[in-house]
C-alpha cells in the first residue's frame, strides 16, 4: 500500500515538473482547477499524457494536425491518382529530413515524380510553414514518417526551427530544386519508437 501511495505522490510531482520543463505537455497554468497540491479534475486532464514518451506524444498530437493534409492526401496516406501524390510508402516522407522539412515548410509545385508516377497538379502544394508552429510541423511530419507502414527518425521542433533559420525562401519549392536535399538529414534526428527519445536526451 505505502509503496504504491508513494509511487503516485511521486508521478503527481513528477508530472508537474515534466510538463513545463519538456513543453510536451499542453500545461496550462492559468487553469484555475490546476494547482500543485489538487490535480486538475478535468475529464482526462493528466491522464496519460505524463506517462508518454516524446514519440508517443508527436504521434498523438501528429494524427491530429494531419487533419489539414488529409483533405488531400487522404486519411489512409493514398492520395488520389493524378492528383494529390501518396504519402504511405513515399520516398519524399521517410527520406531526407532536409527535402521533407522545405516541402511542408515553403511548398511544392511543377512536375514531380512520387513511387514511380508522376504528378503535376496545377498550383501544386501551398506552403505551410506560416500557419503551422515549429512545434506542430514537427509532430505531422513524425506521424506520417511512421504512419501506414512508413518508418523513420522523428522530426523535432528543434530541427524545423534549424531549417527556418537557414532557409529564407518563400516561393514554393520545385523537385529539381530539391534533389540536392533528397537524401540530407537535418542534424539531431532521433530513432522513432516508443521510448526511442529517452536514451538520446540521456546522452
Ligand atoms: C490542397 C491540397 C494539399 C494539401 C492540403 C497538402 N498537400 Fe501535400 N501535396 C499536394 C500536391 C498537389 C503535391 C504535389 C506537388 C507537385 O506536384 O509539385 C503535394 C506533395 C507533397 C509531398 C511530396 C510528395 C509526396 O507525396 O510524398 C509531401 C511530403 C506532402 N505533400 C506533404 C504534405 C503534408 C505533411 C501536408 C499537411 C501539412 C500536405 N502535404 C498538405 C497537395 C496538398
Amino acid at each position: 500500500m505505502i509503496v504504491i501511495f508513494l509511487a503516485m505522490i511521486a508521478c503527481v510531482i513528477a508530472g508537474g515538473q515534466l510538463g513545463p520543463m519538456t513543453g510536451n505537455y499542453d500545461f496550462n497554468t492559468s487553469n484555475p482547477f490546476a494547482s500543485a497540491s489538487s490535480p486538475d479534475p478535468r475529464p482526462g486532464a493528466g491522464d496519460g499524457a505524463a506517462a508518454m514518451d516524446p514519440f508517443q506524444m508527436a504521434m498523438k498530437k501528429g494524427a491530429s494536425g494531419y487533419a489539414v493534409c488529409g483533405g488531400c492526401h487522404q486519411g489512409n496516406g493514398m492520395g488520389i491518382p493524378g492528383q494529390f501524390p501518396p504519402l504511405a510508402g513515399s520516398e519524399w516522407v521517410t527520406g531526407g529530413t532536409e527535402r521533407l522539412v522545405r516541402v511542408v515548410q515553403h511548398g511544392l509545385v511543377g512536375a514531380i515524380t512520387v513511387k514511380g508516377q508522376g504528378y503535376n497538379t496545377p498550383g501544386g502544394m501551398m506552403a505551410f510553414g506560416a500557419a503551422m508552429s515549429a512545434g506542430d510541423l514537427a509532430n505531422v511530419l513524425t506521424y506520417i514518417r511512421n504512419t501506414w507502414g512508413n518508418e523513420a527518425t522523428m522530426i523535432t521542433k528543434e530541427m524545423v526551427e534549424k531549417v527556418r533559420s537557414v532557409e529564407t525562401r518563400t516561393a514554393q519549392w520545385t523537385a529539381p530544386e530539391l534533389e540536392k536535399f533528397a537524401a540530407a538529414n537535418v542534424p539531431g534526428d532521433i530513432p522513432a519508437g516508443p521510448g526511442a527519445a529517452a536514451p538520446a536526451e540521456a546522452k
